[in-house]
C-alpha cells in the first residue's frame, strides 16, 4: 500500500482523522502508522446488522456427571490412549487484559500464593502435568498472547523454567489487535504515529494459531482435537483425558465442560441449542421465563453453565476458519491523544473494543457435547480482586482441593 492508497482507504471508511499529525511524522513514523492502518480487518471494526441477532433457543442435551461418573473408566481408556497417540493440543488463552483484576502484569503471572509464591500459571502447568504424569504422554501446550503481554509472558515463563513442563512442548503464539474507535466509530491514537488498540478477543485464537503456522507444526505432530482454555480458571483440568474420550465416543465435533448453575440468574453463559445448533446464550440474553423454567425433576432446564474449557476437533477448525464470527461491542475507557494533542486517560466510557468471542464458534462445529463437571473441583475462576468470583475465592476452592498455598 503506497499513500496514496491508504488515503484513499481512510476517505472510504470515514477515518482520515487518524492522520491528524501526518505532516510532522519521520519517515519512520510515517511507515509504522501505515503498516498499522494497513493491517486493519475493517470488517472487524463495524458490526453487522446479524450481530447479536438471536435465533430460537431450545435446551440441549448433555452428559450429566452421574453418568460421566458411571461411564469414567471407557472415557478415560478411550481420552487417554487419543493423548499417547499425540492427538490432543492444549491452548491457553492468555491475550486478555484482566483489567477486572487490575494488574498491569499478564493475568497468569499473578502471584495467588500466601507462604510462598505460586503463580497462575504455575498451578496450570501443574494441571497439566497431572494428565501428561497419568497418561504417559507429552502434550503440546500452545500459549496465546497479546501485543500488550507477549514479551513479558515470554519472560515470566524463561525466569520460571517454563514450571518444569518441556520447554520444546511450549509454544507461544500473538493474537491480532484491533482498533479502538470512540462513540461515533472515529478510530482513535494512541500517539501521533499510533492506532489505539486491543487484543481482538479470545474468538481469533485458531486464525492467530494458523498465522503462526502452528496448525501445520501440530498437524505433523498428528494432534486431532484442541482443548481451549481460559487462563484465569485455576482449578480446571486441561486435555482431561475422560472429556476427550467421552467428546470422542459422542462421535461430536466438539466439547464444553459445564457447571450446573447455581441459581437462575448466575452470570454465566447457558450452552443451548439455537436454530437446531449448539450455541451460548449470555445470561443478560435467557428471558425471565427461560432463566426460571424447570423440567419434570424440579431442575432448571437452561442450567448448562460454560466455563471456558472447550473441544474441537482439527478439522472443523479449518472451515470454521473461514467464517465471520459476530462482532462484541464493549464499551470501555480508552485512553487516547486529543485532536489538540493531550494524551487523556478518560474517566467514563469513552469507546469500543470489538471483539470476537470462542463461544460463538461453536455454532460452527455444528455438534457439541456438553459435558457436565463437579463446580467445586473444576472451577475456580480469578476475575476480579475480592468479591465473586476473586483471588480469594479461588484460593478457598484450591486449599479444598488440596492445594498448599
Ligand atoms: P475475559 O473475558 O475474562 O477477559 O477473558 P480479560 O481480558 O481476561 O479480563 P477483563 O474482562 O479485562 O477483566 C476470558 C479468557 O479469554 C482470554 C483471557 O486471557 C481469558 O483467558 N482472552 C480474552 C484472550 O486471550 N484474548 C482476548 O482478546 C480476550
Amino acid at each position: 500500500m503506497n499513500e496514496s492508497e491508504m488515503r484513499e482507504l481512510l476517505t472510504r471508511h470515514g477515518q482520515t482523522q487518524v492522520l491528524r499529525w501526518w505532516e510532522e511524522l519521520d519517515e519512520a513514523s510515517r511507515a509504522g502508522l501505515m503498516e498499522q492502518i494497513g493491517q486493519i480487518e475493517w470488517d472487524k471494526i463495524v458490526p453487522h446488522p446479524e450481530d447479536g441477532r438471536r435465533g430460537r433457543i431450545q435446551p440441549i442435551e448433555g452428559l450429566t456427571k452421574e453418568e460421566i461418573a458411571a461411564r469414567k473408566e471407557q472415557f478415560f481408556a478411550v481420552g487417554s490412549e487419543a493423548i499417547r497417540a499425540g492427538k490432543a493440543a492444549a491452548v491457553l488463552l492468555a491475550g486478555g487484559q484482566g483489567t477486572r483484576l487490575g494488574s498491569d502484569a499478564p493475568k497468569g503471572a499473578y502471584d495467588i500464593g500466601l507462604t510462598h509464591p505460586h503463580y497462575i500459571f504455575e498451578q496450570l502447568i501443574l494441571n497439566l502435568q497431572e494428565v501428561t504424569k497419568a497418561c504417559g504422554a507429552s502434550i503440546p501446550l500452545l500459549i496465546m498472547t497479546s501485543d500488550k503481554n507477549d514479551a513479558e509472558t515470554r519472560t515470566f515463563f524463561e525466569q520460571h523454567a517454563y514450571f518444569g513442563y518441556p520447554r520444546e512442548d511450549i509454544f507461544f503464539f500473538r493474537q491480532a489487535m484491533a482498533p479502538c474507535v470512540d462513540l461515533e466509530g472515529k478510530i482513535l491514537l494512541e500517539d501521533k504515529a499510533r492506532l489505539a488498540l486491543s487484543p481482538n478477543g479470545n474468538g481469533g485464537w485458531y486464525t492467530s494459531l494458523v498465522r503462526a503456522g502452528l496448525t501445520e507444526k501440530m498437524d505433523a505432530r498428528g494432534v486431532e482435537w484442541y482443548n481451549v482454555f481460559a487462563v484465569d480458571n485455576v482449578l480446571q483440568r486441561i486435555c482431561d483425558p475422560v472429556f476427550l474420550g467421552a467428546t470422542i465416543a459422542s462421535g461430536k465435533a466438539s466439547g464444553a465442560k459445564v457447571v450446573r448453575k447455581a441459581e437462575p440468574h448466575e452470570r454465566v453463559g447457558v450452552l443451548c441449542l439455537e436454530d437446531g445448533l449448539p450455541g451460548v446464550i449470555e445470561y443478560y440474553e435467557l428471558s425471565e421465563e427461560m432463566a426460571n423454567l424447570r423440567g419434570a425433576d424440579g431442575s432448571l432446564v437452561y442450567s448448562f453453565g460454560v466455563i471456558l474449557n472447550y473441544l474441537f476437533r482439527a478439522d472443523v477448525l479449518k472451515s470454521i476458519a473461514d467464517q465471520r464470527l459476530p462482532l462484541h461491542a464493549a464499551k470501555k475507557k480508552i485512553p487516547y491523544l486529543a485532536p489538540d494533542g493531550t494524551f487523556v486517560r478518560p474517566e467514563e466510557e469513552n469507546g469500543y473494543k470489538f471483539e470476537t468471542l470462542i463461544l460463538d464458534m461453536i455454532k460452527y462445529a455444528k455438534t457439541c457435547l456438553p459435558f457436565e463437571v463437579v463446580r467445586e473441583k473444576e472451577f475456580a475462576p480469578i476475575k476480579n480482586k475480592t468479591g465473586t468470583d476473586s483471588v480469594e475465592t479461588a484460593r478457598e476452592l484450591l486449599k479444598r482441593n488440596g492445594v498448599e498455598l
